[in-house]
């Protein structure tokens, strides 16, 4: 059954992992799509991918550092789709885990342009869109350790738990005009920025090890998000709102 009939979604970090996944998700679920990524190839890869299963998807390749980049993405997205119902903001980058010390200014800033600037210029951007649709909603892929931090990833932590604060006070502030958010909160996902978080090491034990950390004793797929992204950008989620939405397997427990 389409969860998702005839909503027009922006994605962004669509090239790839989460991103990627939800977008092919949504397609399959009767959304069209607006596929945003700093990585052109990667995002006409996947629109093709799509168009060929028969569905719409626009590729729109845009640094989400930038601001400008930031309003043309929503330009174009509007240009292809003829409106936003739902905005999904997945562009993220990792960190390698490190001693707070060890982080320089110019990661804390990336981090925090393009994990949660980028996320608040989006949205901004975007409202007066969303504000002409009936079940508008905004899902924020925030993280697991937004909820339980560990030690060595103080200052992607730091942006992640913006994205979730974000998420609830602003789900208080556009309920009135029905608009929703919620964040959804994924443990370490196999997805290529889990190298990251395993200091650049993709073995089979440092895979083990943060597998090990999950009760449910596996990483997360990306898949495994985009289904619960489906079902809390779809009408049966329509009373849920300010929700921070665990995909985790129980670590955050
Ligand atoms: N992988 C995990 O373990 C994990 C866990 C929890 C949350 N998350 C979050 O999930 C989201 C998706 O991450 P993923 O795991 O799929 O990683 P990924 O590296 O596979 O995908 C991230 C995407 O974001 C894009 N991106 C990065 N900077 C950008 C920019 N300035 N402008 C436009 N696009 C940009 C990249 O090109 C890439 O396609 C991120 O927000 C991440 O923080 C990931």
């Amino acid at each position: 059954m389409s969860v998702l009939p005839g909503r027009r979604a922006v994605v962004t970090g669509a090239a790839s992992g989460i991103g990627a996944a939800t977008s092919r998700r949504f397609a399959r679920d009767g959304a069209s799509l607006a596929l945003v990524d700093r990585n052109a190839d990667g995002v006409a890869r996947v629109a093709d991918e799509i168009r060929s299963a028969g569905a719409t998807a626009v590729p729109v390749p845009a640094d989400l550092a930038k601001a400008a980049d930031v309003d043309r993405a929503i330009e174009e997205s509007v240009r292809g789709l003829g409106g936003i119902d739902i905005l999904v903001n997945c562009a993220g980058v990792g960190q390698h885990p490190k001693p707070m010390e060890e982080t320089d200014e110019a990661e804390f800033d990336l981090l925090f342009s393009v994990n949660v600037r980028s996320v608040f210029l989006m949205i901004r951007a975007a409202l007066p869109h969303l504000a002409q649709s009936s079940e508008a909603v905004i899902v924020n892929i925030a993280s697991n350790i937004s909820i339980r931090p560990r030690p060595g990833y103080a200052a992607y932590t730091a942006s992640k738990g913006a994205v979730a604060s974000l998420t609830r006070s602003l789900a208080l502030e556009l309920a009135p005009r029905n608009i929703r958010v919620v964040a959804l909160c994924p443990a370490a996902s196999d997805t290529p920025m889990l190298v990251e978080f395993m200091g650049g090491q993709n073995t089979t034990e440092s895979r083990a090890a943060i597998a090990e950390a999950i009760p449910m004793g596996r990483l997360v797929q990306p898949d495994e998000v985009a289904a619960v992204a489906a079902w809390a950008a779809s009408e049966d989620a329509r009373m849920v709102t300010g929700e921070l939405i665990s995909v985790d397997g129980g670590r955050g427990l």
